[in-house]
């Protein structure tokens, strides 16, 4: 198990920020990660159309015998987690405990959280956050338009300010200590967030905390990599190589190797 990498999968460029944490976490582990590039976005579509698709994704990142399965994305892990932990055997860690677990430990009353339509429906932050703290008041609004916007590149742009005011201004007035960015794509606008939120509210981003959680699962399971450099990271996409790369090397400011096609759609579990 030590020597097999980790897998990790969103519904496109977006993880790329859990994957950054991830390698800062554990050096010395190779990741294999997945954008279904094709399918995006996951955010507007429903429960069964998102457990399905991260089914798939799943089942491919199984092909390349990976021994965990990091759900990067938030619209995924809100809905699909506890059907992918039922499914397979090896361990599968979502970003909503993780970053519920972030949130009630900064937060001494009242909590946002902001995702994508998906994320925010299934009410996943809102029940893992009162689990873990009861009596803590929940607040949570979806803002479709900020993951086109960072897809865009609309990082500083004016457009988005005001985008983020619109969204976000209501949450502040009404009290929250804390901002938990539910979705994959936020981190990217973490300094217009925090500009339009002022100092008094802490921003939880759920990458950090979730590479942290699998560093300890790997280490609980004694399946950390024992070399001190696993080996070369793999990226695939359902489509559009070429614009993955080219955006990805954006969000993790360096260079990403080869971007390859996979063809899951028709693969098949190899034997064990
Ligand atoms: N990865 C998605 C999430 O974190 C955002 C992009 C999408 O809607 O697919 O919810």
């Amino acid at each position: 198990m030590k020597n097999k990498a980790i897998g990790v999968f969103d519904s496109g460029i977006g993880g790329l920020t859990v994957y950054k944490a991830l390698k800062e976490q554990l050096p010395a582990e190779k990741v294999i990660y997945l954008g279904d590039t094709a399918r995006l976005p996951y955010g507007s579509k429903s429960a069964e159309t998102i457990i399905k698709f991260s089914d798939g994704n799943a089942l491919f990142l199984l092909t390349k015998n990976v021994k965990i399965i990091v759900v990067a994305c938030n619209s995924s892990s809100s809905y699909a987690v506890p059907y992918l932990q039922d499914k397979f055997d090896i361990p599968v860690l979502g970003v909503i405990e993780p970053g519920a677990e972030a949130a009630v430990k900064h937060s001494k009353s009242k909590i946002g959280v902001i995702g994508t339509s998906a994320t925010i429906k299934s009410g996943a932050y809102e029940k893992t956050i009162v689990e873990k703290k009861p009596g803590v008041k929940v607040i949570s609004r979806d803002c479709p338009l900020f993951v086109p916007l960072v897809e865009e590149g609309w990082i500083d742009h004016k457009v988005t300010k005001l985008v983020v005011e619109e969204y976000l201004l209501p949450l502040k007035e009404q009290g929250i200590d804390t901002l938990v960015l539910g979705c994959t794509h936020y981190p990217v606008l973490k300094g217009v967030i925090a500009e339009v939120m002022g100092p008094g509210i802490e921003l939880v981003d759920s990458a950090v905390t979730t590479a942290v959680k699998v560093r300890s699962i790997l280490k609980s399971l004694g399946w950390l990599s024992g070399a001190q450099d696993g080996g070369e990271d793999e990226f695939y996409v359902t489509d559009f190589p070429d614009r993955f790369k080219r955006v990805g090397e954006i969000f993790l400011n360096k260079k990403i190797g080869k971007v390859t096609t996979a063809t899951f759609y028709t693969v098949s579990l190899p034997q064990a």
